[in-house]
């Protein structure tokens, strides 16, 4: 199964989310590749600091430019492979598009974030002529904890309006123990924050029902 975490925009939360999902997997015993095809090495460098801080491995892969060949290898050879894609229109992430199951497009809800859809919906269709089977959800990232603004709710009738892209069920909101875990070269599920774990608990249930 592959699932490309992706987007055109940076700062999203996508390495976050592919970091601590990769980390949720493991520890229950699943084969699990991370697959890092951003330029920028985030979730290479998150890897690094997990290897010096004792923790369960997690395997990673960097691979940029086309990324299709060695994902579909990647993915003979383990049970699971997220790729963690750039935040730009690039050739990692249209090639890791015809190669995924699934993709997952990580947004705030702020206006720059949406304002990419109309476009990304276009690239998701042309995807799908080469690859039928794509699934692709936007989820909800670095959302408000205040549980007065239901954006889940406003998020979903804004995704409407577009053919290709649904909406996750999950949400992962704004917490510090995010970044703590990304500098710590951890996830969240092996630290202290219930609220945190059980989103990425919740999210992997989603996307992994089988697992
Ligand atoms: N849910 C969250 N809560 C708090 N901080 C977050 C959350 N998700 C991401 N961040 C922080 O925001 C920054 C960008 O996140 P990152 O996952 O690297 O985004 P991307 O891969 O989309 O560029 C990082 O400093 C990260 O620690
Ligand atoms: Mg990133």
């Amino acid at each position: 199964m592959i699932l490309l975490i992706g987007g055109e925009k940076g700062g999203t939360g996508k390495s976050t989310i592919a970091t601590n999902l990769a980390v949720f997997l493991a520890l229950r015993g699943v084969d699990v590749m991370l697959l890092d095809a951003d330029p920028q090495g985030t979730a290479s460098k998150w890897v690094e600091r997990r290897n010096g801080a004792e923790a369960a491995a997690v395997h990673c892969a960097q691979k940029t430019g086309d990324v299709y060949a060695t994902a579909m290898d990647l993915a003979k050879r383990y049970q699971v492979v997220i790729i963690d894609a750039g935040g730009r229109d690039s050739r990692e992430l249209r090639t890791a598009m015809v190669a995924a199951d699934r993709m997952i497009i990580p947004l705030k809800a702020s206006q720059a974030d949406l304002e990419t859809l109309p476009h990304l919906d276009e690239v998701v269709g042309l995807a799908k002529g080469m690859n039928p089977s794509l699934v692709a959800t936007a989820i909800l990232s670095m959302a408000p904890t205040n549980p007065i603004i239901n954006e889940v709710a406003e998020a979903r009738d804004l995704l409407v309006q577009f053919e290709e892209i649904g909406l996750a069920n999950g949400v992962v909101r704004e917490r510090k123990i995010y970044r703590d875990a990304m500098y710590a070269g951890r996830g969240v599920v092996e630290m202290g924050n219930g609220k945190a774990k059980a989103e990425i608990q919740l999210l992997a249930q989603e996307l992994f029902p089988g697992l």
